[in-house]
Formats: C-alpha cells, sequence, structure tokens
C-alpha cells in the first residue's frame, strides 16, 4: 500500500504553492516597510522554552506539543508557535542591550500542534508573524495590528474584523484572577475535569472552555474589564483613539482572553468569513506581552507581535476567487526533433535561462502538431524549434505563438534577438 502523509498535514502542489508565495512574499514586502526585519529561528527547541513561554496552562502546552527526548535524553519540542523562539533568539543573541529599541522581526515558517484537524485547523501548519520588542508604547501595538491590516487590506480582504480586548496588567490580572478563582470554587465540583486544573493553573483558561455546561456557568463569572485598572485602560484607550484616527474599525470584544499564558494588555484576532459562509476560525491573531522576556532569562522588557495562519489566509483567497490557480506564463518552448538535437537545445534553453526567460524543453519524440499543443497548454508566448538542419547550421528557429511569425536565427544572435523582441513587445 502507498504510504499517506500524517495526519493533520497536508501537501501544497505546484499552482497552490504560488498563493503561498504570494502571501508570504507581500507580507514579508509590507513587514520591511513598517522597518520589520527576517529573522529566522530553529523548528527544534528545547521544551522548556516553550513551557516556560507560552505557559503550563495553555492547551498547547498540556495536549498539544510534538515533544521527544534526543539521543542525548534532552526534551526537544517541534515549536508550536514563534513568539518564545524569537525572544529566546534576542535574548541569547543580545539583541535587546541596545539603545535602539524596538527591535522589530518578522519570520515565516512551519508550526506544529497536536490538535483535532478541521477544517482549517491542521497539526502542521504555517505562520507568518512579526514581534516588535524592548519598547512600551501604546503605539508600538497600533503599528502592528496596523500593518497586518495592511497586509490583509493588500490581500484583497477588505473585510476584516478586528476584534480586540485589554487583558490588563499584571496588577489587573491578578485582581481578576483572585476574583474568578473565588467565582469558580464555588461552582468546580459541576465542571470538567480540564476546568478542574485549570482552577489551579490559570484561572483565565476556563472562559475559553468549550463544554456546553462550563460555559453556561462561565457566563455568570466576573466580568474581566471590572478589573482593569487605570493605568491599563489609559493605555488601551490610547491604542483605540489611534486605530480611530487610522479609519482602522474594530470590535471590542471582553470575552476575547487568548490560549497563550504570555499575554498582558492588548490582546486582537482577526477574523473574516468567506463569501460563501464558511468561518475557518481566526485568521491571524497577537498582543502585548510584558514579562515574556524576562521569563526567558532576559532583561525587564515587554513586546507586541501577531501571527497569520498562511494556511488560513491562503484558504479565504482561494474561496473569494482573489488567488488565481491558473497557471502562470512560460516565455519559451524548446521542441527538439530527435535525440541528437537535444543537448544543442539544452544550451540554447540554457542561454535564454541565464537571461532571465522562463524555459521549458520538450524531452520527447512526438510530433511537432503534439509539442505545439503542450506549449499552449504550458502558455508559452514563443516556440524555439530545433531540427538536424537548425543544428548542423548553428540556428534556431523561433515562433512567435500568438502572430504566428516565424525566422530563423543564428544561434550567437539568439539573445540579442529576443531581447529586441521582449522590448518591442512590452513597447507596443
Ligand atoms: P495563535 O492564535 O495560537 O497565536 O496562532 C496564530 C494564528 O495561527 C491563528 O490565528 C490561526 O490563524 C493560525 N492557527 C493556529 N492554530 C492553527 C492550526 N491548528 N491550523 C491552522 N492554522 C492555525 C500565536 O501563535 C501567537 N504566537 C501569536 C503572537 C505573536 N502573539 C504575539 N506575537
Amino acid at each position: 500500500m502507498a504510504i499517506q502523509n500524517v495526519k493533520g498535514t497536508h501537501d501544497v502542489l505546484h499552482d497552490e504553492s504560488k498563493i503561498y508565495q504570494k502571501v508570504e512574499s507581500l507580507a514579508a514586502s509590507i513587514a520591511e516597510t513598517f522597518a520589520f526585519k527576517e529573522v529566522r529561528v530553529p523548528v527544534l527547541e528545547y521544551s522548556d522554552l516553550f513551557v516556560r513561554g507560552v505557559g503550563e496552562s495553555s492547551d498547547i502546552v498540556r495536549k498539544e506539543m510534538y515533544t521527544f527526548l534526543d539521543n542525548g535524553g534532552r526534551s526537544n519540542t517541534l515549536r508550536p508557535e514563534f513568539t518564545a523562539g524569537i525572544m529566546r533568539l534576542l535574548v541569547q543573541n543580545k539583541l535587546l542591550l541596545t539603545n535602539e529599541l524596538p527591535v522589530k522581526s518578522y519570520y515565516v515558517g512551519p508550526v506544529f500542534r497536536y490538535e483535532r484537524p478541521q477544517l482549517g485547523r491542521y497539526r502542521q501548519f504555517n505562520q507568518f508573524g512579526v514581534e516588535s520588542v524592548g519598547h512600551d508604547s501604546p503605539y508600538n501595538d497600533v503599528e502592528v495590528i496596523t500593518m497586518a491590516y495592511v497586509i490583509l487590506q493588500s490581500l484583497g480582504l477588505e473585510d476584516v474584523t478586528i476584534k480586540i480586548n485589554t487583558l490588563g496588567d499584571e496588577e489587573s490580572r491578578n485582581n481578576y484572577r483572585e476574583a474568578l478563582k473565588a467565582f469558580f470554587a464555588k461552582h468546580i465540583g459541576n465542571m470538567c475535569s480540564d476546568c478542574k486544573e485549570r482552577l489551579v493553573l490559570n484561572p483565565l483558561r476556563i472562559l475559553d472552555c468549550k463544554v456546553p455546561g462550563d460555559q453556561e456557568i462561565v457566563k455568570d463569572a466576573p466580568k474581566m474589564s471590572k478589573y482593569i485598572n487605570e493605568k491599563s485602560r489609559d493605555r488601551f484607550n490610547k491604542v483605540l483613539s489611534a486605530l480611530e484616527e487610522l479609519g482602522i474599525k474594530y470590535e471590542i470584544d471582553d470575552t476575547l482572553v487568548r490560549g497563550l499564558d504570555y499575554y498582558s494588555d492588548t490582546v486582537f484576532e482577526f477574523h473574516y468569513t468567506s463569501k460563501a459562509g464558511k468561518n475557518y476560525g481566526a485568521i491571524g491573531a497577537g498582543g502585548h506581552y510584558d514579562k515574556l522576556v524576562k521569563e526567558l532569562g532576559g532583561p525587564d522588557l515587554p513586546g507586541v507581535g501577531f501571527s497569520f495562519g498562511v494556511e488560513r489566509l491562503v484558504a479565504v483567497l482561494k474561496d473569494d476567487g482573489l488567488a488565481s490557480l491558473e497557471d502562470d506564463e512560460i516565455d519559451f518552448y524548446v521542441m527538439t526533433l530527435g535525440e541528437e538535437t537535444r543537448s544543442y537545445a539544452t544550451k540554447a534553453a540554457l542561454l535564454l535561462r541565464v537571461s532571465g526567460y522562463s524555459v521549458d524543453m520538450c524531452m520527447d519524440d512526438v510530433k511537432l502538431a503534439n509539442m505545439f499543443k503542450r506549449a499552449e497548454k504550458k502558455r508559452a508566448k514563443f516556440a524555439l524549434i530545433i531540427g538536424e538542419e537548425e543544428m548542423n547550421k548553428r540556428e534556431v528557429v523561433l515562433k512567435n505563438l500568438s502572430s504566428k511569425e516565424q525566422l530563423t536565427i543564428p544561434f550567437d544572435e539568439l539573445i540579442e534577438k529576443v531581447d529586441t523582441l521582449f522590448l518591442n513587445n512590452e513597447e507596443e
């Protein structure tokens, strides 16, 4: 039996890969305009990084990590997200010991979570994201939210809903946690076993419980907004008014707590329902964090960032017809008449390729008419026809596949002639 891919993973075939490239390169170029620079972190990290970074009470650490012992007996984990790894990179390479804060990084690549696969949810998926680290201004939050918004707009995703909330600073969160503990202590006997653990580790996590009976209890739980202190409230208001000033619409959602433990103050999610009504969950999310760098052994500095789920972006673009799956054009299709002409033809193809033209070549002994059909399918602009006669005279036949004009060119003049043809074509 043929071997199948691992459950929850997926292949990206040639045409779809173009959409991934488009999304990732557009996001990267927009991040560059916001003065973010790319970093690359390993897929593999020591497990402690995520246990300490993402947090012991998060579902990611409790249930979803791909963790194994290496041959030296150390626990390794395939990254379930980027943010903790980026903090490790910044601390380990001493990049935060500078006056020029924040340090602004972007990243793209695969992450791994052992989740239950379903629409838009994979066990290996890709994230594109940014982290702006080292400076506490609320306008850094505004900058990253704006960047995410600009990326989504540039992709054509105009009807994005931005859900936003504040979790408050440490003091606010501690007060809220105490209130939740007191409330849930009265109900915990009737709640799921996960919630019993959550009550001890982090009662905020109970608010995310999906068990229907527990959700009923959560409805009556104290509201976070009542516990946000003045400092955090002011900070949040600054973020909101700056977004308004920029014309970026948002919805305040005071049930938004996010599933990772490192957040404080601003948190947000981007939602998009495709025209067909398909809902893939959040297409991106992020927030501000104030203790993560310190937790990982670095200076006491805050940060803010977001990550998009690239698969989810690609899915909504495809659903809404915003990503064409049509094959790209190629410039030349090389038609060879017989095996003995192929070495010569390969030389002609290489010459064109190193001059920047895209070239494919027929390697089969099929009839010329068949080759023209193939050229049409590949959307080639020109055919380069090479038979024994052309090879012996060191020539090639060039045929414009739309005008059907054809001419014979000496091999040594190929590039010069082709350059002129393409230049004229562009001017027309
Ligand atoms: P997250 O909400 O866990 O946040 O993931 C970010 C995005 O990744 C989600 O909004 C979603 O689009 C995508 N995603 C998550 N799980 C899956 C899955 N199983 N399959 C497909 N896509 C998925 C983080 O990872 C944070 N590190 C974001 C952040 C950056 N916060 C601050 N900086």
